[in-house]
């Protein structure tokens, strides 16, 4: 059997998104059929839809989501339908080198579904992330689904799918901020911002927000940021340094993806500090450095993929932190919207006006 759905969907390069009617199959082996209940939209979508992730078009879009599972194939222990899950881009092996040493974080053989959803004329779909769920149902690996509490909202937990994870997951896992470490952060959307919470969550000294639009500033603050830097206005670079006693940060945090911001992160941290590159770069852009600086500087260049982020260890404690109190997720959360209106909601981020716009179904 299959379900017929609707669902937002990336036909060819640069063309806005449409609403489809897509076939998705019944779990088959290792499965899971998911009722998507909200799926935020991510700056990674509209990478996507414009060319910039690969050429492997129609894609099906939406990877930041949370929802019920519905039915599972053969062989499913991990979940069974009616269990609230966040899903997740890394259902990890246990197999490959990465899984074996210990590190599944870095697992290089990740599942996805292994049969394929399509549109009704049969043209086979590829989910964003493995995704795809910017539609009223989807199918992924069951690995793919992380359950977590069900009285959080879905619109709330779904963003730990994706960018909110991705931003907490580069400040506490791969740039491993602790406790009293000064913290910068470039580029304060939906990922930069929750960089922000990250740092503020494990015990930063001081959180330095950057950005060139002053509105991202006030949600920093709101987040934990303790100071900010409006980068159209001041130099970032001489500005964090001079917030952090003249020698810039332990850790800087890059979540824009270009070489000019890349660059100031490089000269904003202090001497054997840390850089995290979260902001994913575009196929043509070029980095160039003075290899001396890379050396004479020490410390460490790291890239952040999803945080480094376990979703079986990591989405089960932040949702218990936000039961808490603890971690401001409401504050990602910009507006809800419905599932034909994600092409608006891309407009609304390139200009900036949201942290999260998230369909809720
Ligand atoms: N590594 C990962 O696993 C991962 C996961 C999700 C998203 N991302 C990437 O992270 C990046 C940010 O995603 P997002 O959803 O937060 O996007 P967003 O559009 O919400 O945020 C980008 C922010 O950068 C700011 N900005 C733009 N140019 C700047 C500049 N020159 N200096 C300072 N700030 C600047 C914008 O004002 C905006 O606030 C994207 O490249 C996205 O693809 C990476
Ligand atoms: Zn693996
Ligand atoms: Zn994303």
């Amino acid at each position: 059997m299959s379900h017929q759905v609707r669902a937002v969907v990336a036909l060819g390069k640069g063309a806005p998104v449409s609403l489809e009617t897509i076939v998705v199959p019944d779990p088959g082996p290792g499965e899971a059929l998911v009722k998507v209940e909200a799926c935020g939209v991510c700056h990674t979508d509209l990478h996507y839809r414009e060319g910039g992730i690969g050429d492997d078009f129609p894609f099906l879009l939406g990877h930041e989501a949370a929802g019920v599972v519905e039915s599972v194939g053969e062989g499913v222990t991990e979940v069974v339908p009616g269990d609230f899950v966040i899903l997740n881009w890394r259902a990890v092996c246990g197999q490959c080198r990465a899984c074996l040493r210990g590190r599944p974080w870095y697992c290089f053989a990740t599942h996805n579904a292994t049969q394929k959803m399509t549109l009704t004329d049969g043209t086979e779909l590829s989910p964003a992330l493995g995704i795809g769920a910017f539609a009223e149902k989807t199918l992924v690996a069951a690995g793919q689904c992380t359950k977590v509490d069900p009285t959080v909202a879905p619109q709330v937990a779904g963003l730990l799918g994706c960018g909110v994870m991705a931003g907490i997951g580069a400040a506490i896992n791969t740039g491993n901020v602790g406790r009293g470490d000064t913290v910068a952060v470039i580029g304060c959307g939906g990922v930069g911002a929750a960089a922000i919470a990250g740092s503020h969550l494990a015990g930063a000294a001081k959180v330095i927000a950057v950005d060139i639009d002053p509105r991202k500033l006030d949600t920093a603050e709101k987040l934990g940021a303790t100071h900010t830097v409006n980068s159209r206005q001041t130099d970032p670079v001489e500005a964090i340094r001079e917030l952090t006693g003249g020698f810039g940060a332990d850790v800087v945090i890059e979540a824009v993806g270009r070489p000019e911001t890349y660059k100031q992160a490089f000269y904003a941290r202090d001497l054997a500090g840390t850089v995290v590159l979260v902001g994913v770069p575009t196929p043509e852009m070029k980095l160039e450095l003075p290899l001396l600086d890379v050396f004479g500087r020490g410390g460490s260049l790291k890239s952040s993929w999803y945080g480094d982020c376990l979703p079986s260890r990591d989405f089960p404690m932040l949702i218990d932190l936000y039961l808490q109190g603890r971690l401001n997720l409401d504050a990602f959360v910009t507006e809800t919207i419905a599932l034909d209106e994600v092409e608006k909601a891309f407009e609304r981020m390139h200009h900036g006006d949201v942290l999260r716009s998230v369909v809720v179904l």
